[in-house]
């Protein structure tokens, strides 16, 4: 009896992208509750490096805000607008979880980086997010998730979620399945 192909119904790792849109701020909120949830569980999810792109204005750091929150961060939660990168921890003891925020627009000097000690925090603990990735484009390392607002009016924003490593991919297709959201391969 000949033996039949099973269908080839993966796509390729790169082809899922991840589109929706946040009627208003409270959408965004609920967003960064499930994504400060499910990084905790993925493995590797709580040393996620995750890109936040959009103009001015877009939500960025609204997002981060909320994801910060959600995590557990408690007092004040300054905006690193100056100081390039703000460390954040949640939890504390064996739960201790580092957060840093990045807001790279003022980053004007491409050798700033090394100087910085950006590439140990990198290479270190801790989920790392960043406003502004463009600016240093070439220097930050393949983010797990690409993270793209776009402002329709004063509330409505247009999501879309890329990934550019094979765990952020994986995640992204946890996420997909948990969602329901329209999801969209990409067509090549
Ligand atoms: N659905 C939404 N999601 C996120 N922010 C929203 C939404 N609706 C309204 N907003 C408002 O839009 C503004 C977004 O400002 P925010 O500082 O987060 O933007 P940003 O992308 O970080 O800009 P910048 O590039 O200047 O850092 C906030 O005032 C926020 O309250
Ligand atoms: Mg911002």
């Amino acid at each position: 009896m000949p033996l039949s192909h099973p269908p080839i119904v993966e796509s390729q790792a790169t082809d899922l992208t991840w589109r929706k849109l946040w009627p208003d701020e409270a959408a965004t909120q609920a967003f960064a509750a499930q994504l400060a949830e499910r990084l905790q569980n993925w493995p590797g999810g709580r040393d996620a490096s995750i890109e936040l792109r959009g103009d001015l204005g877009a939500g960025k750091t609204t997002l981060v805000r909320h994801l910060l929150r959600s995590a557990g961060v408690q007092g004040r939660i300054k905006s690193p607008t100056y100081a390039v990168v703000e460390p954040h921890q949640a939890g504390s003891g064996e739960a201790a979880w580092p957060i840093w925020h990045f807001d790279f627009y003022r980053f004007g000097d491409p050798l700033e980086w090394a100087d910085a000690g950006f590439r140990d925090i990198f290479a270190g603990p801790g989920l790392k997010l960043m406003e502004w990735p463009e600016k240093v484009a070439g220097q930050l390392p393949p983010a797990d998730w690409v993270i793209e607002l776009n402002a329709l009016d004063e509330n409505q924003r247009q999501v879309h979620i890329a990934t550019q490593t094979p765990r952020g991919q994986q995640w992204l297709r946890d996420w997909s399945a948990g969602s329901c959201p329209a999801k969209a391969p990409r067509a090549s």
